[in-house]
C-alpha cells in the first residue's frame, strides 16, 4: 500500500473549541437558561451544569495538552460578568483571568469569543441586537473585558456565527428571541456588523499585537440542478446573502477570518415559496439526494466543500484559522475520517496559496448543543453524564493527536 504524506505550515494551529453556555454550566443570567427553563429545546432539556467546565477547566485543559494540541478557543460568558446592566462582576473577570493563565502555562496559543450565541438576558429584554443602541451597550462590555482581562490572548473573535445567530433568532425563529421577521434579521445583521466594527477598534486602542476577527460559518452551496439558470441565479443571492453581506462591509475591520464549516447545501428554485420557505427547502433537499454519510444530526458529510469555500475567501486576501469543524458521532465511527478528510481538502488549498493558519475542532468534549441538547455528541472527549460528567477520551482524538504533534497529515491509500 501506498502512503501519502502531507505537511503543514510551520506553527499551524491546532486544537479544539469550546463555548461558555454549552459547557461551564450554571449561567442563569442570559437568554438561553431562561428560554431552557420554558421548554425552547428538544425534549424539555435544560442545560443546567452543562458538563461543568468553569469548575474542571484544568483537568480538560491537561486533557487538551495531553492530546498535543498547542491552541485552545472558548468564549467567555457576557451575562456573568455583567449580569445586570451596568454592572460588572469582577470576580467573574478573575475567573476568565485563571482560564486564560491555565492555557498560558501550557503554552496555548489563546483564542477567545467575545460572545457566542448567548446574550444577558436583560439585553435581550432591552431588543437585544435589534436594539439601535446595541452595539454601544456590547462595546461597553468590551472596553470593560480589555480593561480588565490584562492576561495574553493571541486571537480576539468578537461575534460567533453572526448569519447563524440571526437567523435561527430572527428569521427561522428557533432560537430565544423567537422571531421570523426579516426586517428584524436585516436589523440584527447590521447592528452585530456595527457591534464588530467597533469592537475591533476598541481592541486594537488597548492592546497591540493582537488580531481580531470574526468567526463566520460558510456552507458550501451548490446548485441542485447544474444546467438550471434559475438555480445559479438563486445560489449566486445565497452565496451574496451567507457571505458577502457579513464579510464585505467589516473587510477593513478584519486582521484575520475565522471559517466554520460543517456541510454543503444544494439549492433549487422554487417558485411561490417565500424566502423563509425556500431556506427551509434547502436542508429538505440538503437531506435527500446523495449519498454521503452523514452525522448523527443526519447533516451530509461533504469534506470537499472545505476547500471550495476557502478558494472563495482568497479574494478577501486575508489569513484564515478554520475556527470550527467538526461532527456530531456518538460511536466515534466517523471523526477520524472526518478529520482526515476535511485536512486533505484544507492542505490542497493551502497547496494553493489560500494562507489558512490553523484547524481548530468542534469540539474539544461533548456539550450542550443548542436547542438540540446532549444528544449531539461532537466531542474529542466523551462526556459521560450518567457518571458524574466523566471525561473519555475517543479513539479518533488520539488520532488526531498524532497529526497535531507531527503536523503532517499520513494517508494510506
Ligand atoms: C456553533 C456551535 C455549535 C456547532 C454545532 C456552530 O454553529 O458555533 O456552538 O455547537 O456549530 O452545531
Amino acid at each position: 500500500m501506498m502512503s501519502k504524506i502531507l505537511t503543514f505550515p510551520q506553527g499551524f494551529l491546532w486544537g479544539a473549541a469550546t463555548a461558555a453556555h454549552q459547557v461551564e454550566g450554571g449561567n442563569i443570567y442570559n437568554d438561553w437558561w431562561w428560554f431552557e427553563q420554558k421548554g425552547g429545546c428538544e425534549n424539555h432539556e435544560v442545560s443546567g451544569e452543562a458538563t461543568d467546565h468553569y469548575h474542571r477547566f484544568e483537568e480538560d485543559f491537561d486533557i487538551a495538552q495531553s492530546l498535543h494540541h498547542n491552541t485552545h478557543r472558548f468564549s467567555i460568558e457576557w451575562s456573568r460578568i455583567e449580569p445586570q446592566e451596568g454592572s460588572f462582576n469582577p470576580k467573574e473577570i478573575q475567573h476568565y483571568r485563571q482560564v486564560i493563565r491555565s492555557l498560558k502555562k501550557r503554552k496555548f496559543k489563546v483564542i477567545l469569543t467575545l460572545f457566542h450565541f448567548s446574550v444577558p438576558w436583560w439585553f435581550l429584554k432591552k431588543g437585544g441586537f435589534e436594539n439601535p443602541q446595541s452595539p454601544t451597550i456590547f462595546n461597553r462590555f468590551v472596553e470593560y473585558v480589555v480593561t480588565h482581562l490584562n492576561e495574553e490572548v493571541d486571537f480576539w473573535i468578537t461575534v460567533n456565527e453572526p448569519s447563524a445567530f440571526s437567523f435561527n433568532n430572527y428569521l427561522h425563529g428557533i432560537f430565544p428571541a423567537g422571531k421570523k421577521n426579516l426586517f428584524s434579521f436585516l436589523k440584527v445583521n447590521r447592528n452585530l456588523l456595527e457591534s464588530h466594527r467597533r469592537a475591533y477598534l476598541t481592541l486594537h486602542k488597548h492592546l497591540s499585537n493582537i488580531k481580531v476577527g470574526i468567526a463566520h460559518d460558510i456552507p458550501y452551496y451548490r446548485p441542485l440542478n447544474k444546467n438550471s439558470k434559475l438555480d445559479k441565479l438563486l445560489l449566486k443571492f445565497v452565496n451574496w446573502i451567507g457571505n458577502d453581506l457579513f464579510l464585505d462591509p467589516i473587510k477593513h475591520h478584519l486582521d484575520f477570518i475565522g471559517l466554520q464549516y460543517y456541510f454543503h447545501t444544494k439549492i433549487q428554485f422554487k417558485l411561490g415559496g417565500s424566502f423563509l420557505k425556500i431556506a427551509n427547502e434547502y436542508s429538505v433537499i440538503n437531506h435527500v439526494d446523495e449519498l454521503y454519510p452523514r452525522n448523527d444530526l443526519g447533516w451530509e458529510i461533504y469534506p470537499q466543500g472545505i476547500y471550495h469555500v476557502l478558494v472563495g475567501l482568497k479574494k478577501y486576501k486575508l489569513p484564515i484559522v478554520i475556527t470550527e469543524n467538526g461532527v456530531a458521532d456518538a460511536k466515534d465511527n466517523l471523526r477520524k475520517d472526518f478529520i482526515s478528510n476535511h485536512l486533505v481538502w484544507i492542505q490542497r488549498a493551502i497547496e494553493e496559496g489560500v494562507d489558512v493558519k490553523g484547524y481548530i475542532y468542534w469540539s474539544l468534549m461533548d456539550n450542550f448543543e443548542w436547542i438540540t441538547g446532549r444528544k449531539a455528541r461532537f466531542g474529542l472527549v466523551e462526556i459521560d453524564y450518567e457518571n458524574n460528567l466523566k471525561r473519555k477520551i475517543r479513539p479518533s482524538a488520539r488520532y488526531f493527536a498524532q497529526i497535531c504533534q507531527e503536523n503532517r497529515l499520513k494517508i494510506e491509500g
